[in-house]
């Protein structure tokens, strides 16, 4: 049998999509893979007291740390782990760009609206959310992308519609985006793991046949 991919996450926040991970890949009949570690790009991001209950590894990066030293501890660490896939679960900085180039077509990023609107350098958390209410648009979402070197810009992998209500604040359409990133997320990530998604040669994902002949394409009436 096939070696059970190993998933990293880089995270800087709370952890609910690091959460949604582990509770998809860490548990007895999940499917094939594992989440083996997040590195936090901060000390007191509550992601790390959520490894510590799922014992999970963790570790994160000395604070003073410049890029290339950054970049150093994120490729050993990633490498110590063995990791096959890597995850960016609500991860505030950028990616250095050795670290995107090692990990090419197995990095991907989570992002709270639909790509490419509403992303990019100082979109993120609340921000975007307030973006999306003062453009009047009435759909957001949830955006799956392989990373490259800029934010919020490579490859789209999935998205999921969410509708922008009457009355709703930044916070109430986060949570209503927030709930459906815990479906996609971990479904993305297991295409991945399983390779039914893949970043193509004309850098963009290219998802196998067989994805359409599951149920949710062929369960039609008539
Ligand atoms: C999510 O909305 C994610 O899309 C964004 O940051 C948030 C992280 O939430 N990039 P959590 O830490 O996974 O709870």
């Amino acid at each position: 049998m096939a070696e059970p991919v190993r998933i990293a996450v880089l995270a800087s926040g709370g952890g609910s999509n690091f959460q949604a991970l582990v509770d998809r890949f860490n548990r007895a009949g999940g499917p094939q893979g594992a989440v083996v570690g997040v590195i936090a790009s901060r000390a007191d991001a509550g992601v790390l007291r959520r490894a510590r209950r799922a014992g999970v590894a963790s570790a994160v990066p000395p604070p003073q740390a410049g890029e290339e030293e950054t970049a150093e501890f994120l490729l050993e660490t990633l490498a110590a782990w063995r990791s096959d896939i890597v995850v960016l679960a609500g991860y505030m900085k950028l990616v250095p760009e050795r670290v995107v180039r090692a990990y090419w077509g197995r990095i991907v990023n989570i992002h709270p609206a639909l790509l490419p609107a509403f992303g990019g350098k100082g979109m993120y958390g609340g921000r975007v959310h307030r973006a999306v209410i003062e453009a009047g648009t009435r759909i957001t979402g949830a955006t799956v992308h392989f990373v490259d070197e800029a934010y919020d810009r490579g490859p789209i992998l999935c998205q999921w519609p969410v509708p922008v209500l009457a009355g709703d604040t930044p916070e109430s359409v986060a949570a209503r985006v927030l709930a459906v990133e815990h479906q996609i997320l971990p479904a993305a990530v297991e295409s991945l793991a399983a390779g039914i998604v893949r970043l193509g040669a004309d850098g963009r994902a290219e998802w196998a046949r067989e994805w359409f002949e599951t149920e949710v394409f062929t369960n039609r009436e008539g």
